[in-house]
Protein backbone atom coordinates (compact mmCIF):
# COMPACT_ATOMS: atom_id res chain seq x y z
CA UNK A 1 0.00 0.00 0.00
CA UNK A 2 1.05 3.17 -0.59
CA UNK A 3 2.32 5.70 1.80
CA UNK A 4 0.09 8.16 3.30
CA UNK A 5 2.58 10.69 2.49
CA UNK A 6 5.37 10.47 -0.51
CA UNK A 7 7.55 13.58 -0.85
CA UNK A 8 9.65 13.22 -3.82
CA UNK A 9 12.55 15.37 -4.97
CA UNK A 10 10.50 18.79 -3.41
CA UNK A 11 12.05 22.01 -4.54
CA UNK A 12 11.25 24.97 -3.20
CA UNK A 13 12.65 28.61 -3.65
CA UNK A 14 11.59 32.33 -2.86
CA UNK A 15 12.03 35.14 -4.85
CA UNK A 16 13.41 38.05 -3.32
CA UNK A 17 15.34 41.61 -4.02
CA UNK A 18 18.57 40.11 -3.41
CA UNK A 19 17.98 37.23 -5.63
CA UNK A 20 16.39 33.52 -5.45
CA UNK A 21 16.85 31.69 -2.18
CA UNK A 22 16.78 27.85 -2.66
CA UNK A 23 15.22 26.77 0.66
CA UNK A 24 14.66 23.55 -0.13
CA UNK A 25 16.32 21.65 -2.44
CA UNK A 26 15.18 17.89 -3.70
CA UNK A 27 13.57 16.80 -0.35
CA UNK A 28 12.36 13.01 -0.44
CA UNK A 29 10.67 11.19 2.61
CA UNK A 30 8.17 9.31 3.15
CA UNK A 31 4.71 8.50 6.00
CA UNK A 32 3.39 5.71 6.82
CA UNK A 33 -0.37 6.03 8.19
CA UNK A 34 -0.52 6.10 11.62
CA UNK A 35 3.38 7.12 11.68
CA UNK A 36 4.90 10.70 13.39
CA UNK A 37 8.18 11.82 11.77
CA UNK A 38 10.03 14.77 13.28
CA UNK A 39 12.05 16.91 11.00
CA UNK A 40 15.12 18.36 12.30
CA UNK A 41 18.29 20.29 11.48
CA UNK A 42 20.07 23.76 11.87
CA UNK A 43 17.59 27.03 11.82
CA UNK A 44 17.20 28.22 8.01
CA UNK A 45 17.65 24.37 6.76
CA UNK A 46 13.81 24.34 5.11
CA UNK A 47 11.74 22.67 7.85
CA UNK A 48 9.13 25.11 7.95
CA UNK A 49 9.24 25.59 4.55
CA UNK A 50 8.50 21.76 3.35
CA UNK A 51 5.42 22.05 5.93
CA UNK A 52 4.19 25.34 4.36
CA UNK A 53 4.84 23.71 0.96
CA UNK A 54 2.66 20.35 1.75
CA UNK A 55 -0.07 22.36 2.97
CA UNK A 56 0.54 24.34 -0.27
CA UNK A 57 0.49 28.01 2.30
CA UNK A 58 3.82 29.14 0.91
CA UNK A 59 4.06 33.20 1.00
CA UNK A 60 3.57 34.65 -2.27
CA UNK A 61 6.95 35.23 -3.31
CA UNK A 62 7.75 31.57 -2.75
CA UNK A 63 6.84 28.65 -5.49
CA UNK A 64 7.23 24.86 -5.78
CA UNK A 65 9.39 24.62 -8.67
CA UNK A 66 10.04 20.68 -8.78
CA UNK A 67 8.89 17.52 -7.53
CA UNK A 68 5.85 16.08 -6.24
CA UNK A 69 3.88 15.39 -2.80
CA UNK A 70 2.01 12.26 -3.12
CA UNK A 71 -0.95 12.18 -0.02
CA UNK A 72 -3.02 9.09 -0.09
CA UNK A 73 -2.04 8.83 -3.92
CA UNK A 74 -2.59 12.28 -4.87
CA UNK A 75 -0.17 14.85 -6.20
CA UNK A 76 -1.21 17.88 -4.19
CA UNK A 77 1.52 20.02 -6.12
CA UNK A 78 -0.62 20.32 -9.40
CA UNK A 79 -3.95 21.03 -7.62
CA UNK A 80 -6.01 24.16 -7.57
CA UNK A 81 -6.05 26.37 -4.82
CA UNK A 82 -9.90 25.54 -4.80
CA UNK A 83 -9.28 21.93 -4.03
CA UNK A 84 -6.60 22.33 -1.60
CA UNK A 85 -9.16 23.85 -0.06
CA UNK A 86 -10.85 21.32 0.54
CA UNK A 87 -8.57 18.86 1.55
CA UNK A 88 -7.03 21.10 4.18
CA UNK A 89 -8.68 20.83 7.44
CA UNK A 90 -10.56 18.10 7.18
CA UNK A 91 -7.86 15.29 5.28
CA UNK A 92 -4.65 17.87 6.23
CA UNK A 93 -3.83 20.48 8.93
CA UNK A 94 -1.37 22.03 10.27
CA UNK A 95 -0.44 23.54 13.50
CA UNK A 96 1.73 26.63 13.30
CA UNK A 97 4.74 27.08 15.39
CA UNK A 98 4.84 29.71 18.55
CA UNK A 99 1.01 29.06 20.05
CA UNK A 100 1.99 32.68 21.78
CA UNK A 101 2.05 34.29 18.55
CA UNK A 102 -0.66 32.57 16.52
CA UNK A 103 -3.78 34.31 17.84
CA UNK A 104 -4.09 37.89 16.37
CA UNK A 105 -4.06 39.93 19.83
CA UNK A 106 -6.80 42.54 18.59
CA UNK A 107 -9.70 39.75 17.38
CA UNK A 108 -11.87 37.66 19.64
CA UNK A 109 -10.69 34.04 20.57
CA UNK A 110 -13.96 32.50 19.63
CA UNK A 111 -13.99 34.05 16.14
CA UNK A 112 -10.62 32.68 15.41
CA UNK A 113 -10.98 29.13 16.43
CA UNK A 114 -14.09 29.35 14.52
CA UNK A 115 -12.87 30.52 11.27
CA UNK A 116 -12.01 27.42 9.89
CA UNK A 117 -15.02 26.01 11.06
CA UNK A 118 -16.86 28.42 9.11
CA UNK A 119 -14.82 28.51 5.77
CA UNK A 120 -14.38 24.68 5.70
CA UNK A 121 -17.95 22.77 7.03
CA UNK A 122 -21.49 23.85 6.21
CA UNK A 123 -21.22 25.54 9.37
CA UNK A 124 -23.27 28.22 10.18
CA UNK A 125 -21.39 31.69 11.52
CA UNK A 126 -23.65 32.36 14.55
CA UNK A 127 -23.17 28.47 15.32
CA UNK A 128 -19.69 28.21 14.85
CA UNK A 129 -18.94 31.19 17.04
CA UNK A 130 -21.28 30.43 19.92
CA UNK A 131 -19.48 28.96 22.91
CA UNK A 132 -21.91 26.18 23.81
CA UNK A 133 -21.64 24.74 20.52
CA UNK A 134 -19.79 21.15 19.12
CA UNK A 135 -16.99 23.28 17.45
CA UNK A 136 -16.13 25.35 20.53
CA UNK A 137 -16.32 22.11 22.74
CA UNK A 138 -13.83 20.47 20.26
CA UNK A 139 -11.54 22.74 20.41
CA UNK A 140 -12.00 22.19 24.59
CA UNK A 141 -12.27 25.79 25.21
CA UNK A 142 -14.36 26.43 28.34
CA UNK A 143 -18.18 26.43 27.97
CA UNK A 144 -18.10 29.93 29.79
CA UNK A 145 -18.40 32.83 27.54
CA UNK A 146 -14.78 33.83 28.50
CA UNK A 147 -12.28 33.52 26.81
CA UNK A 148 -14.51 32.69 24.15
CA UNK A 149 -15.66 36.34 23.66
CA UNK A 150 -12.55 38.30 24.76
CA UNK A 151 -8.93 38.98 23.09
CA UNK A 152 -5.81 37.22 23.79
CA UNK A 153 -4.60 40.34 24.33
CA UNK A 154 -6.97 41.39 27.59
CA UNK A 155 -6.78 37.40 28.37
CA UNK A 156 -2.69 38.07 28.26
CA UNK A 157 -2.99 40.99 30.34
CA UNK A 158 -5.39 40.27 32.90
CA UNK A 159 -5.20 36.71 33.19
CA UNK A 160 -8.90 36.44 34.33
CA UNK A 161 -12.15 36.85 32.84
CA UNK A 162 -13.49 40.89 31.99
CA UNK A 163 -16.39 41.54 33.74
CA UNK A 164 -19.12 40.27 31.47
CA UNK A 165 -20.73 42.35 29.00
N1 LIG B 1 9.24 34.43 2.52
C1 LIG B 1 10.57 34.22 2.40
N2 LIG B 1 11.30 34.95 1.51
C2 LIG B 1 12.63 34.73 1.36
N3 LIG B 1 13.32 33.79 2.01
C3 LIG B 1 12.64 33.04 2.90
C4 LIG B 1 11.25 33.22 3.15
N4 LIG B 1 10.84 32.33 4.09
C5 LIG B 1 11.94 31.64 4.43
N5 LIG B 1 13.02 32.05 3.71
C6 LIG B 1 14.39 31.50 3.75
O1 LIG B 1 14.30 30.13 3.42
C7 LIG B 1 15.26 29.39 4.18
C8 LIG B 1 14.51 28.29 4.96
O2 LIG B 1 13.73 28.93 5.98
P1 LIG B 1 12.79 28.10 6.97
O3 LIG B 1 11.99 29.11 7.71
O4 LIG B 1 12.06 27.06 6.21
O5 LIG B 1 13.85 27.40 7.93
P2 LIG B 1 13.61 26.54 9.25
O6 LIG B 1 14.40 25.27 9.06
O7 LIG B 1 12.16 26.41 9.53
O8 LIG B 1 14.33 27.43 10.36
P3 LIG B 1 13.98 27.57 11.94
O9 LIG B 1 14.56 26.36 12.63
O10 LIG B 1 14.71 28.83 12.32
O11 LIG B 1 12.48 27.69 12.11
C9 LIG B 1 15.98 30.39 5.05
O12 LIG B 1 17.16 30.75 4.39
C10 LIG B 1 15.01 31.55 5.14
O13 LIG B 1 15.70 32.78 5.33
MG1 LIG C 1 10.90 27.01 11.15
Amino acid sequence: MAALLEVRDLTVEFTTKAGVVHAVEGASFAVERGEAMGLAGESGCGKTTTALALMRLLPYNGRIVRGSIFFEGRDLVPRSEESMRAIRWKEISIVFQGAMNSLNPVQRVGRQIAEPIILHEAVDREVADTPTSSPAACASVPRSPWPWRATPRSCWRTNRPPPST
